[in-house]
């Protein structure tokens, strides 16, 4: 999408370079102040931006700063943004706005713009026009030039619109500061191949590349010993792992090494594309120790028309085929699903289709999205569906996955399920908050040495979103 002369590859020593000539001079502003500059990192996105995340937080660490939860507390602000909807790029911007006051406070502030919405060159004329405060933009495959951009910056003292990089690769070995010390991302490719017609990941975060297995097994061994409960395998594609790498091993033997390492722990995955989520890989996850029976499978739509024009290469029947197979293997399996409402050309009788789908299926959980034209994807150019029109769909999907989604949970009552405890519950502090082993959150009266262990928890109660439970 851009056409800046792409940047070539940075090294392991230069990157130290750079982190070590940050840190010395962050480290002598300490000593001269008794205070350590402070770093905030802002996350808009999905779960591969929170990986992500981890690993900016993790660099600025290394890099001398602290780690701040109050924008107004940083001297480096680190916005890590998200395009994956038009809502979700306003709503960045208005944030990247009030940040224009901090600036004027503490002119030493320095803040980046980084992630999938500045890998448009559209967004980054945003940013260069209309926010002339923010010092640098870059990409998501650029994630690890954070110090090298920073450096650069504190020496010209200009503005940086970060290229687009010369190769994707995969960079291993950055720091990374986990946010929790019992659930951990752990990224196994990066990028997409799919083209989805209505989706802007492909342009913004480049081709698939896989990491080596070994890297991987090592990172989740390290993870399980350190006492890390639940660990998530990301990718925008997970389940094409290792296809670019034509090693003849897949995303099943990847699960399968997994799943043989010796600990307390549940390995979950996403997300998943339907049409690499083979008969192989529901068999290692039945047969399997420690893989949750959870499948997030994105469905996009529930008419054979629409999936051609989206092009997800499987139509209705093949969807089926793999959901029935997967009740099939593993009966007590949960499985969530990604709808749009409103593609463009979606008549009354493509949704339709959606909402057979949705009784067929029987969902425990939807993510539903309003159709979002995405600035350079196919879709963008095609004949949209108007606002009323997709509005009252939208209304209509979620009543009849409120009415599933309750009937799903409904069927746990009575059920003892083990439960992953996060800590007290955000809305109502009297109660204990988990995750059950289908990623369904649990209430229950629990004690603070319950945080970050499984307990067992027999529901009494649910709604279509949460069930309600006691501690056993
Ligand atoms: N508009 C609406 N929803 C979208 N998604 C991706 N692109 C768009 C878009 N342009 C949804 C898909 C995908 C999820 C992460 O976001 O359902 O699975
Ligand atoms: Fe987007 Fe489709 Fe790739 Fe998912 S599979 S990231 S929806 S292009």
């Amino acid at each position: 999408m851009k056409k800046n002369t792409p940047l070539p590859p940075l090294g392991a020593a230069e990157q130290q370079r750079y982190i070590g000539a940050i840190r010395a001079e962050n480290d002598r502003i300490f000593e001269a102040s008794g205070r350590r500059p402070g770093a905030f990192v802002q996350t808009f996105g999905c779960q591969q931006n929170e990986a992500d995340s981890e690993k900016f937080a993790g660099m600025c660490e290394e890099m001398g700063y602290a780690i701040v939860e109050d924008p107004a507390e940083a001297d480096f602000i680190v916005v890590n943004t998200c395009a994956i909807r038009e809502h979700a790029e306003k709503r960045t911007l208005s944030i990247v706005g009030q940040y224009k006051h901090l600036k004027e406070k503490n002119p030493a502030l320095v803040i980046a713009v980084c992630g999938c919405m500045m890998a448009q060159e559209h967004r980054q004329n945003d940013i260069k026009f209309r926010y002339p405060y923010v010092d640098f933009v870059m990409g998501p495959s650029s994630l690890h030039r954070l110090p090298q951009l920073l450096v650069q910056k504190r020496k010209t003292g200009k503005r940086i619109y970060c290229p687009e990089e010369a190769e994707y690769t995969v960079v291993e070995d950055l720091p990374i500061r986990r946010e929790s010390s019992y659930r951990a991302w752990v990224s196994v490719m990066y990028g997409c191949n799919n083209f989805c017609s209505y989706c802007i990941v492909p342009y913004v975060r480049g081709r698939e590349r896989s990491r080596e297995k070994d890297k991987i097994i090592a990172e989740v061994r390290d993870l399980v010993e350190k006492g890390y409960k639940d660990i998530t395998l990301l990718g925008q594609n997970v389940n094409s792992y290792a296809k670019d790498r034509a090693e003849g091993y897949d995303f099943a033997d990847l699960l399968s090494e997994l799943d043989a390492i010796e600990g307390d722990f549940v390995l979950r995955f996403m997300t998943s594309h339907p049409k690499d989520a083979s008969r192989k890989l529901i068999d290692v996850m039945a047969s399997s120790k420690h893989i949750a029976h959870q499948f997030h499978l994105p469905m996009q739509s529930g008419s054979d028309r629409i999936l051609s024009l989206m092009n997800r290469r499987y139509d209705t029947q093949k969807y089926l085929g793999i959901v029935d197979y997967m009740k099939e293997k593993m009966p007590d399996v949960t499985i969530t699903s990604d709808i749009i409402v409103g593609f463009p050309g979606e008549t009354e009788e493509d949704f339709e289709g959606t909402m057979q789908m949705l009784s067929r299926v029987r969902f425990d959980m939807l993510y539903s999205f309003i159709y979002s034209p995405r600035k350079g994807t196919p879709a963008a150019e095609m004949e949209q569906v108007p606002r009323e029109v997709t509005a009252v769909r939208f209304d209509r999907l979620l009543a009849l996955q409120k009415e599933i989604g309750q009937e799903r949970n409904d069927a746990l009552v009575g059920k003892t399920l083990r439960v992953l405890c996060d800590g007290v519950s955000k809305g109502n502090d009297t109660l204990y908050s988990g995750r059950t082993e289908g990623n369904k959150i649990a209430f229950f009266e629990g004690d603070e040495k319950d945080v970050g262990t499984f307990v067992n928890v027999t529901v009494e109660r649910a709604d279509a979103f949460a069930l309600w439970g006691k501690k056993q």
